[in-house]
């Protein structure tokens, strides 16, 4: 009992002691300054967190008295110096060791502001006219986000048809789509979406139309639109970019909003 008494009472530091202690601290500062005017590369970091751990450890031990402490008080500083430890350690090697690239680049910003929400950029050129490269892309698309629906096969028979009514349609058929299998009609149905199929509308421009160009290929036969087709979806033919200039939206990736959320904040 007496025992314990002594540990609470203040301990008084021994003024030769102190002054030795201030002492080391003011050695350790000069050493610091003088290091730091030395070129050590990668060690100057090194060597400053060494002489700073030194003289922490000395302000902790015999100024705020942790040499005359009973051992669970000294459990608990010790125990908070390394959880601070931890964190430090983890965030550094996030800043210093993170790849280039992770972040927005500044010119992404520029290139994203450039484009504008009134000006349709277009991968393809004349989209509205197939090629095997926009079919190629509409393929790309559809067994992202039509397959599980329609099937990779275009029959109707994807995994979440089952709970669907009226089913998906099947575009192996000739008949049995009611806005129409040509092109233009299904990039139609694709920007309205159609009953519980939900509409498509906010996809680049081209994209639709790849989608489209690759639906109508499913067919028994590759149907051809007409200008009175293109024209019912807003495509005028006789212009290079169909009209579309100003009409389109461009969507702005998910990924890439958050990370200009995250840059704003
Ligand atoms: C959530 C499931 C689902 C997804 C995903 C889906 N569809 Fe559909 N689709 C349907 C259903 C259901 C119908 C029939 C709708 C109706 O008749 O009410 C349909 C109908 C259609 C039609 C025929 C419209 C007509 O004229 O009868 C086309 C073309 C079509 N989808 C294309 C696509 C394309 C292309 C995609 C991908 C971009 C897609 N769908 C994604 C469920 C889906």
């Amino acid at each position: 009992m007496s025992n314990q008494h002594e540990h609470h009472e203040h301990f008084i530091l021994p003024v030769k002691l102190g002054i030795f202690v201030w002492f080391a601290l003011i050695i350790g500062t000069i050493i610091t300054v003088l290091v730091a005017q030395v070129h050590l590369g990668e060690w100057n970091f090194a060597v400053a967190m060494a002489i700073a751990t030194v003289k922490a450890a000395l302000v902790v031990t015999y100024f705020m008295g942790m040499k005359y402490e009973t051992n669970d008080n000294r459990v608990i500083a010790v125990s908070a110096i390394i959880f601070s430890v931890i964190f430090f350690v983890l965030t550094a090697t996030d800043l210093f060791f993170r790849k280039d690239g992770v972040y927005v680049q500044k010119g992404d910003l520029e290139a994203w502001a450039a484009l504008g929400a009134d000006s349709q950029t277009l991968k393809f050129k004349k989209p509205w006219v197939s090629s095997d490269e926009l079919v190629a892309h509409g393929k790309k698309l559809f067994d992202m986000q039509c397959a599980t629906c329609h099937g990779s096969a275009g029959k109707g028979d994807g995994p979440a048809s089952g709970a669907l009514n009226p089913k998906p349609r099947n575009f192996t058929q000739a008949s049995g789509l009611k806005n129409g299998r040509k092109p233009a009609q299904i990039y139609g149905t694709l920007q309205k979406g159609l009953g519980t199929m939900p509409s498509f509308g906010s996809l680049p421009k081209d994209d639709l139309w790849a989608l489209a160009h690759y639906v109508s290929h499913f067919g028994p036969d590759v149907l051809k639109d007409s200008n009175a087709d293109l024209k019912k979806v807003g495509i005028d033919p006789s212009k290079e970019d169909g009209g579309l200039g100003g009409a389109g939206s461009k969507v702005l990736p998910i990924d890439f909003a958050i990370e200009l959320m995250s840059e704003d904040s």
